[in-house]
């Protein structure tokens, strides 16, 4: 099903976005708003992490292997029971109308046609019911920004559970808003200005909890009630360990947790309080500046869960390298961010599906070019960590 460079279905294939990975970003700058450009492509404080995760990369290199049976690869995975086409996921982005028009729902259909799970953000510009709609069969899990309130709570877990959202990915790391200058300097949280978010104000607990508060429904003043749903979910509060419990209650499904990386002994402590994943992530440098690279924890984030929960990775993941780099150090499966939403903004969902395309395509005749028939033959001994230049 996948196509290949060499295949001849490439030969004027890819209309509408750059295959190019360094200058993807370039073409949705001419194509998007200033603001919506910089939320995107912007990092927290000096981008010292978002430059990191690349880094980070490029200290691990491909040593290939020839002479092997490779012609033709597979490329599925199991996660959590469930089969999937390839090893990639589309990580969780919020707000993704301020990119196009097409949004989640739009790239929730491109996922589903792909068998790429799409992961909705809790700040989606669709609602969870229209999404569940453009995803058809396709697989979907659902990211939690976890409110205080744990009325609202559960009210996102049950809608999200009727709707077909098969796994829970609870964000850790966005508990209080990062410095983010890009941002700061525009004046732009599309949260705040309402611009972009919908679930807060199409779920019934929260409308209900709004009127009592305001006096009246949250389009009256969508500025107030933005600012409301901001203090809920973003509160600058933080959960403790103790209360994953009443995630874990009320989500049979599995519950994997996005952000871990601090330490190796949070990773321990998710299985401890009943988690069957996490996701080793630092939001691709937009919360704590000055964070390690996401992938130089990976290796002692593996060796340090084994087998008791399966371990996903995300943050600086551009080319079909990196996704190898990534599951030779351990990750079972690995989420593509910015890349898809650069194409979503040129060219909508069409454009997100070329570079998703695109991506696998690579993917597909890299693991040839290695030396690896299946993503499960993605090992460690597969890398070598070298410094180049000092
Ligand atoms: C994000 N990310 C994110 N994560 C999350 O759990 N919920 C969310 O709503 C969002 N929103 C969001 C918006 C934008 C514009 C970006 C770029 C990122 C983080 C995302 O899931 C993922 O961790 C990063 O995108 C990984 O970094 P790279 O590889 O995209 O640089």
């Amino acid at each position: 099903q996948l196509r290949r460079p060499t295949d001849g279905t490439f030969l004027n294939k890819f209309p509408l976005v750059t295959t190019d990975p360094n200058k993807l970003a370039a073409q949705a700058k001419e194509k998007l708003p200033e603001t919506s450009y910089n939320y995107i492509a912007g990092g927290a404080g000096e981008k010292a992490t978002m430059d990191a995760n690349r880094l980070a990369f490029r200290q691990w290199k491909l040593v290939p292997r020839m002479l092997r049976e490779t012609s033709i690869r597979d490329l599925t995975i199991e996660l959590f029971g469930e089969k999937y086409e390839t090893p990639i996921l589309m990580a969780p982005i919020g707000v993704q109308s301020i990119f196009h028009e097409d949004k989640e729902t739009g790239l929730a259909e491109v996922c589903a046609e792909l068998d790429v799970p799409f992961i909705m953000s809790t700040a989606a510009s669709s609602t969870i019911e229209e999404v569940a709609e453009a995803s058809g069969n396709g697989p979907r899990w659902y990211q939690l920004y976890w409110p205080q309130d744990d009325e609202v709570t559960l009210s996102l877990l049950d809608r999200a559970k009727k709707n077909g959202f098969k796994v829970l990915v609870v964000t850790l790391d966005t508990w209080a808003l990062a410095w983010r200058p890009a941002d700061l300097d525009n004046g732009y949280v599309p949260f705040i200005k309402g611009t972009g978010v919908q679930v807060g104000l199409s779920d019934p607990v929260f409308r209900r909890k709004c009127r009592a508060k305001f006096g009246h429904e949250p389009e009256e003043n969508i500025v107030e009630a933005s600012v409301a749903w901001l203090g809920d979910v973003v509160s600058g509060k933080s959960h403790t360990w103790d209360r994953l419990k009443l995630l874990r209650d009320n989500w049979e499904g599995p519950l994997v947790l996005k952000g871990i990386q601090k330490h190796p002994e949070d990773a321990k402590l998710a299985i401890e309080h009943g988690c069957d994943g996490i996701i080793v992530s630092n939001h691709g440098g937009r919360q704590l500046d000055g964070a390690v690279a996401s992938l130089e924890m990976l290796p002692e984030i593996v060796d340090a869960v084994g087998d008791k929960a399966t371990v996903l990775f995300d943050s600086g993941i551009r080319t079909a390298a990196d996704i190898i780099k990534a599951l030779s150090l351990g990750a079972k499966a690995v989420l593509v961010g910015r890349p898809v939403i650069y194409g979503l903004g040129i060219a909508g969902k069409a454009g997100a599906k070329e570079v998703l395309q695109g991506i696998l395509a690579d993917l597909d005749q890299s693991m040839g070019l290695a030396g690896i028939q299946r993503v499960g033959d993605c090992k460690r001994e597969m890398l070598r960590k070298v410094v180049y230049g000092g």
